[in-house]
Order: C-alpha cells, then structure tokens, then sequence
C-alpha cells in the first residue's frame, strides 16, 4: 500500500470504507506516436497524480464529484453511457469497461482530484482512467492483473473518450517506478526498467498552454495514415502488420511515390524506434549529449514529418537548441500543444526558465508554465489511516 498523502481537499469525502487509489501522470523521454505501431516508449511516470475516492453505495446510483472543477455528475450502474462533458467520460468509460466482462458494479460515490495539469500532454486523462481502474478493481474484488487493467483504461479512451490511443499513457501510469523510465515494447508488451540516475541535471517542462482543438481528430488521422502506409506494404509482404517490421527501403519502393503524405509519416515512425533503441544505449552509457541529440532529432521528425508540432512547441524547442546548458528537448505526448521536456543542467535551471518564459510570452503573449518532473511510483492504493 503505498503511503502518500491525500490532498487536503479530499480527506473530507473520505469514510471508513472508502476505496482511495492514486494514479500518475507520465513523460515519455523519447519514442512519440510509435506506440500504436507496434513500437517502442521511454516514459516514467511522476510526481503528479489523479487521486480517487471511491465510497460503496447499497443502490444502484452513481455519483461523482470532481473537487477541482466543483463539478458534479449522476447516473446509475444501469445507465453507464458516453456523455458530452468531458471529465465523467474518463471514469465512466472505465465502469463501462468493467460492466463489458460481465462485472457487476455496484452504485458508488467518487471524489476525483488531480494535480496533473489538465492539457498539458501529461497524460491526466490516462491518470484518472489507471486510478478508477484499481479502485473498481477493489471494489468489485475482481483481483484483476495489472496489464488487464492498464488495457481497460485504455480502452475507456477509445470508446469513451474517442481517441484511438496507444498504450504508453495508461501502461506508464500504471507500472512507473521511482528512479526509472521504462523501455516498454508495444508489440510484446515486454518492459525493462531503464535507471535514471542523470546527477546534476534536471527534466524540466515548459508548458505552452496551449491546447488546440485538433489534437483529437489529428491524432486519429495519423494512426490511420500509418496503417494505410501498412496496408500498402503487405500487399507485397503479407506477413507484415504494423510499422515495426517495416523498412525504410520498403517504403521507398512500395509507398514514396503513391502516397508521399504516407511515406512522410510512416518514415518518422520507423526512424523513431531506431532512434530510441540507440537512445536507450545512450543512457546506459550515461552519455546525455548524445541521448540530447536524439531528442532534438525526435522533435524534428514530429513537427516536420510527422506534423503534430505547433509554432509554440517549435518556439520552445528553438528557444534552447544553442544553449549550453540544455542536452536536448524536444515536444511530448500527442501533441498540437502540452509541454516541451528538456533536460537541463541543475544549476541552470532557475535562469533558462525565466528567460524562456519572458521570450515566450514577447513571442506568443501566453504564459508558460514550467514544472521539474520528478518520477515517481505507479497507481496504487492508498491507505488513509
Ligand atoms: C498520446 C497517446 C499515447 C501516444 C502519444 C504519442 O499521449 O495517448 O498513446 O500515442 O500520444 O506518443
């Protein structure tokens, strides 16, 4: 049971049979859109998490409550249904998941809190989603492991939420560990935990506020131009399924020329797994310039070829490209907005944050945010005596 303190605000909605589950936020240091190809992250879960309460009714009634938004909504086990407002889709959509395998679900009451910024590529969706899984997990005693869970949640986002996600978010939230990024491999699900002992330097976060109403529709596109960029290919290799067994060559000959929208976005992806494979060898050399390199690399790809960049990621990344005192950084997460993640020498963390944030707002005349992202341990139960 992990010991972590409950935010003050929800010790209120806290009684003796209470069910409370904490679930994180996540980075991803390198490896962006090849999750749903089959390839491989490099995320850590961190110090910023969705925290739930979850209280057994003896009806059938469900009622949550989401405390930073002073938010209410209701319904009942019976009616467990994709909504219009946003925030009830991510705990529904679980309960859904639940129902599905032929779970009964009894009536509850929810608290939801969350100090993962909303928006802002952290994956708080994916947090909230790892969160109510575990604490239904409990209240159902279903005892289930903890992949079938992260694939529950995840499939809360697809049906609920409407985004054809990967696994990295949930699976990240889910199985995070203190000290340590981890090397996930999409296909197998195989996972290693990569020690991330970088002394003296920093992850730091430039959030650029902004989020652009696309990202959602945008994100769908791209996993459907790389499965076009798939179907292409295995018409001449049918034994292939996803972008991981694809070559650049293959591409070249099958895809360039009929469809160079394709071959733009499936080269990216096929780029970044070889880039993170090297970058992962980077890091157990602890050679950050070079795992920085890649970084700046993954990031043109993104805003390039892959298109998911906005002008406010690119100012962030362009920002720190020249200086000396930053290994590498690049945009995180889905994209068209959220935060940038850098790795930056500890003791110049405090100046490079308030330059870029005057620069920014000159350039953009929005406000940046900037967090250090500390990892942290995955979704767990919290006890609260
Ligand atoms: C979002 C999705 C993930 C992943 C990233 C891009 O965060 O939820 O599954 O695809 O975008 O790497």
């Amino acid at each position: 049971m992990y010991m972590k303190t409950i935010p003050a605000k929800l010790k209120s909605f806290i009684r003796d049979n209470s069910i409370i589950a904490r679930s994180p936020g996540r980075i991803n240091l390198i490896g962006e859109h090849t999750d749903y190809n089959e390839g491989f992250v490099l995320p850590a879960a961190i110090d910023k998490a969705a925290y739930f309460v979850l209280t057994p009714r003896n009806d059938n009634a469900i009622k949550l409550f989401a405390v930073d938004l002073e938010k209410g909504f209701e319904t009942t086990t019976d009616n467990v249904q994709k909504i219009k407002n946003a925030w009830p889709n991510y705990i529904l959509g679980v309960v859904a998941q639940f129902q599905k395998r032929g779970i009964n679900v009894s009536g509850f009451d929810a608290a939801l809190m969350a100090d993962v910024p909303i928006g802002a590529g952290l994956s708080s969706s994916a947090a909230v989603e790892c969160a109510t899984a575990i604490a239904l997990d409990k209240l159902c005693n279903t005892s289930l492991d903890r992949f079938t869970l992260v694939k529950m949640a995840q499939k809360a986002e697809h049906e609920f939420a409407g985004v054809q996600c990967g696994i990295m978010d949930q699976f990240a939230s889910a199985f995070g560990k203190s000290g340590y990024a981890i090397r996930l491999d999409c296909r197998s699900l195989e996972y290693e935990y990569e020690p991330l002992d970088m002394a003296g330097i920093k992850i730091v976060l430039f959030d650029s506020n902004v989020k652009h109403s696309l990202a959602s529709t945008e994100y769908n596109t791209r996993r459907q131009q790389c499965e076009e960029g798939v179907a292409l290919i295995s018409r001449h290799y049918p034994e292939i399924k996803s972008l991981r067994d694809v070559t650049l060559s293959m591409l070249n000959e099958h895809v360039k020329e009929k469809k160079p929208l394709v071959y733009q976005r499936c080269k990216y992806v096929i780029e970044e797994n070889q880039r993170l494979l090297a970058a992962c060898e980077d890091l157990q050399k602890n050679d950050l310039h070079a795992f920085g390199k890649k970084m700046y690399r993954s990031h043109n790809g993104l805003s390039k070829e892959y298109e998911v960049s906005c002008t406010e990621l690119d100012f962030l990344v362009d920002c720190v490209k020249n200086s000396p005192d930053v290994f590498g950084a690049r945009m995180m997460g889905g994209g068209f907005g959220g935060c940038t993640i850098n790795l930056v020498k500890e003791e110049a963390v405090e100046s490079l944050s308030k330059k870029i944030t005057e620069d920014y707002y000159k350039h953009t005349k929005k406000e940046l945010k900037t967090y250090i992202a500390q990892t942290d341990d995955g979704s767990s139960l919290i006890n609260a005596k």
